[in-house]
């Protein structure tokens, strides 16, 4: 059983459909904590209440981003995860901490990267006038939201959107896409392949195809 460990910061919604999904489709792999920068995060308490490991780390308790990740690295040595899913978490990582759990960190991000990497992907979506929005679910490296993709979802944008709404209908693709995704990459349906070159991508072995 692969052990996975998931940072959040808030609601936690995409953390909860990971745990559901683990449970209802009997991934092999286990919830090994949950862990949060903000001890009042939803999520926590969704988590702690759902009997699943919940750690509150506050970020604003450590003199610098270095004494944070430091924490933040130990913790989750402690908890010795395969891999560790970034749900919600909203701090930028350090190169240290990025380089020590490279190859087995993923985040989802709320756009079609590499368009609108960064906050406020659904305002700048709609400013710019594209036709599509969507999420990204992809492997975190040192450059924030560049690192190799494991899969997208579009979502259309509407002539009545605004930010709230449009951000609601990409959630819920989210809610489909990672839990989809970490799914298939737990039982092997999905590949992190290294090139000799070093460049990492993800490669379909279920014959299935890695969005919508
Ligand atoms: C999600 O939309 C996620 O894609 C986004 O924050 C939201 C968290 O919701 N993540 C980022 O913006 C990462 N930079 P949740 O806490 O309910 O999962």
């Amino acid at each position: 059983r692969q052990r996975l460990a998931v940072l959040i910061s808030g609601r936690g919604s995409n953390m909860q459909v990971l745990a559901e999904a683990c449970e209802r489709e009997a991934w092999p792999a286990e919830f090994v904590g949950v862990i949060s920068n903000r001890p009042a995060a939803a999520g926590l308490a969704w988590a702690a209440a759902r009997g699943l490991p919940s750690f509150a780390l506050d970020h604003t308790a450590h003199p610098s981003r270095e004494a944070f990740d430091a924490v933040l690295a130990e913790t989750l040595d402690a908890l010795r995860p395969d891999w560790v899913l970034l749900a919600g978490y909203m701090r930028i990582l350090t190169p240290g901490f990025v380089a020590r759990f490279a190859g087995r960190m993923i985040n989802i991000h709320p756009s079609l990267l590499p368009a609108f990497p960064g906050l406020h992907t659904h305002r700048r979506a709609l400013e710019a006038g594209t036709v599509w929005a969507g999420c990204t679910v992809h492997e975190v490296t040192a450059e924030l939201d560049h690192g190799p993709l494991l899969g997208q979802a579009a979502v259309p944008l509407r002539p009545d959107d605004d930010e709230d709404r449009l951000a609601a209908r990409v959630l819920r693709a989210e809610h489909r896409l990672y839990p989809e995704l970490i799914g298939r990459l737990l039982r092997g349906g999905l590949v992190r392949e290294q090139a000799a070159d070093g460049r990492v991508h993800y490669a379909v072995r279920d014959g299935r195809p890695r969005g919508f």
